[in-house]
């Protein structure tokens, strides 16, 4: 085994051994939310496979490990009654949104469950790049301009599966606006209209800017990513260090060949 995998077993034994509970305060009744407004946009199957989603591969050891990772996650967020998952890693480039995106779609998947899966990636968001979307408004539109979701949402052809995308590049003020007032408005209407809904959030990099610690108090759960090979155990250290007080649900270990294919999961 090597380091970061030993790394990642040592997190998890440390986190079972303790926790501290903080939680967004429900409020009390839903904000209004048009989902039945979303715009659909149908997806080419051919854009999906050149960006490794999982919709119609063909490659079956792919697909089961994100469903694995999908039921993993699912049994942890009913246990706990959570809601909003955020997906971030130590460092940048490591496979987030996609692992964001393919566990979406997995969730969809499953009939009884819905999805929403926010681009809070400011500073380089891609989550519609990943579908080949080109979206007229984006996360920070809401924000700031106060743009209505319905106009924002894209349902990308598969049920049950939206998108909140984000298109501005490398905005200064992105910790700012997830922290904002508006942010955590935003996250009471996504998780109180519908009751099977699981609120997924692509993150940036925790270690690149304050994003990741300014949004955290409005996220039920933590989902780390790491490269093997790529991600250091000092960076995965510190960000363990970081998320001390949070619920880490597990860590993927993205682009690992240790069991013969390219993605595992440890729990
Ligand atoms: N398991 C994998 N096998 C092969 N390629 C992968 C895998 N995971 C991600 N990639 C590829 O690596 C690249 C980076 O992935 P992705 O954009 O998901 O990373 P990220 O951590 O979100 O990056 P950023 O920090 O810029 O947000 C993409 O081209 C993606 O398709
Ligand atoms: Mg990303």
């Amino acid at each position: 085994m090597d380091r970061i995998s030993k790394a990642i077993e040592l997190a998890a034994e440390r986190r079972r051994s303790g926790k501290l509970e903080k939680k967004l305060p429900r409020s009390e009744s839903a904000l209004p939310f048009e989902y039945t407004k979303t715009r659909r946009i149908a997806v080419q199957p051919d854009v999906m496979r050149e960006n490794r989603l999982i919709v119609g591969s063909d490659q079956q050891i792919i697909v089961d490990a994100y469903k694995l990772l999908r039921t993993r996650v699912l049994h942890r967020m009913q246990q706990n009654n959570w809601r909003t998952l955020g997906i971030t890693s130590p460092g940048a480039n490591v496979g987030k949104t996609l692992t964001s995106v393919n566990l979406a779609i997995s969730v969809a998947m499953k009939h009884e469950h819905t999805v929403v899966l926010v681009d809070a990636d400011l500073r380089r968001p891609s989550v519609n790049k990943c579908f080949g979307i080109e979206a007229e408004y984006g996360l920070l539109d809401y924000l700031e301009e106060g743009i209505p979701l319905d106009r924002i949402l894209i349902n990308p052809g598969i049920d049950g599966f939206v998108i909140i995308p984000s298109h501005n590049h490398g905005h200064a003020l992105s910790s700012e606006r997830l922290s904002s007032t508006r942010m955590e408005r935003l996250v009471r209407e996504l998780t109180e209209r519908y009751p099977d809904r699981l609120v997924l959030f692509d993150l940036p990099p925790i270690l690149v800017g304050d994003d990741v610690e300014a949004f955290s108090p409005y996220l039920d759960a933590f989902l780390i990513v790491v490269e093997d090979g790529k991600t250091d155990t000092a960076e995965y250290a510190k960000t363990i260090e970081i998320l001390e007080h949070e619920d880490v649900l597990g860590t993927v270990l993205n682009k690992s060949d240790e069991i013969g294919h390219g993605y595992d999961y440890y729990y």
